[in-house]
């Protein structure tokens, strides 16, 4: 099997409900952090761990990914005659022309497990990444390259996790581990949204996954778990018996970017990062806060 992981998926047909009414019309992955929409934050996280191929499992709605990724001629001759170079390059260099993007329609929101499933004609018997956008993680080493660095070394599948706070197990994919060295750990169970009380651990599955594509075998007899939903977690749960399946202890900062409280944090942060306006809106930050403070 290939240790180069050439293949990123990206499920980006789910409905978004915690942001509606923003998300009725518009896709989730494309809220904006400052400037550059999730989704783009996400193929340049998985280009930069060596993807070439990225795979968009898309639901209704999301129309405006699949332009996002496409050339807009006319906007890049007006951007050109009005001499505006910097916003051209930056047009250009949503995908490179190595890259490729491919788009399948999952026919209706059945869960992560099935979108995940939709992929296997274009992922073939390669390990591949899912990675989901609304897991927006700041990082020095982009968060795929690590993990992509950790599958070179040991091979299996790899998933992302962080420690949260027992109270919020209910969200997450939980995993019990063994063999700790260094951030990876060796798997032993995985289970979907336990209640705090019934949680193994507070080791939680964040939105970044190396695959083997021996997950398809097992998603194909996945049936609904937690939710009504397909669980690829469930699916992971079949592939443990059967193959390693690591937990590695991403480095950088992780915000959810479903919710509302982890994407105004976010905006915040990347907000007081960027190039051209970090000073300016730390200005404006400072004088908001102490006048908080005075009230
Ligand atoms: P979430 O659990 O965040 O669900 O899905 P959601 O529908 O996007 O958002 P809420 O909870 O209703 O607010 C996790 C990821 O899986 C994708 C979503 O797009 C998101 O990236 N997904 C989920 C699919 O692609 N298809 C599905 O059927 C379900």
């Amino acid at each position: 099997m290939t240790t180069e992981i050439r293949t990123a998926v990206f499920p980006v047909a789910g409905r978004g409900t915690r942001f509606l009414p923003a998300t009725k019309a518009s896709p989730k992955e494309m809220l904006p952090i400052v400037d550059k929409p999730l989704i783009q934050y996400a193929a340049e996280e998985a280009l930069a761990a060596g993807a070439r191929k990225l795979v968009f499992i898309t639901g209704s709605s999301k129309r405006a990914i699949e332009d996002h990724f496409d050339t807009d001629r006319e906007l890049e001759e007006a951007l050109e005659e009005q001499g505006k170079e910097d916003l051209l390059k930056q047009l250009k260099d949503i995908v490179p022309s190595w890259a490729s993007c491919i788009y399948i329609r999952q026919p209706s929101p059945l869960g992560l497990g099935h979108a995940v499933w939709c992929a296997k004609p274009v992922v073939g018997n390669e390990p591949f990444f899912v990675h989901l956008a609304d897991d927006l993680i700041d990082a020095a080493t982009p968060c795929l390259k690590q993990m992509a660095d950790v599958y070179a070394e040991r091979g299996g599948s790899v998933l992302g996790v962080e420690t949260v706070p027992r109270t919020e197990t209910d969200k997450y994919g939980i995993v019990a581990t063994e063999e700790r060295e260094g951030r990876v750990s060796r798997i032993k169970q995985i289970v979907e949204k336990p209640r705090p009380q019934n949680a193994p651990s507070t080791l939680a599955v964040v939105g970044r996954y190396v695959l083997s594509p021996t997950i398809f075998e097992k998603l194909e007899r996945t049936g609904r778990g937690a939710g009504g939903e397909i669980q690829l977690t469930d699916a992971i749960a079949d592939l443990l018996a059967e193959e390693p399946v690591y937990a590695y202890e991403f480095e950088g900062k992780r915000y959810d970017c479903g919710s509302k409280l982890g994407y105004l944090q976010a905006t915040v942060e990347f907000g007081l990062k960027h190039e051209s306006l970090g000073e300016q809106f730390r200005e404006y930050l400072i004088g908001l806060t102490s006048n908080v403070a005075q009230r």
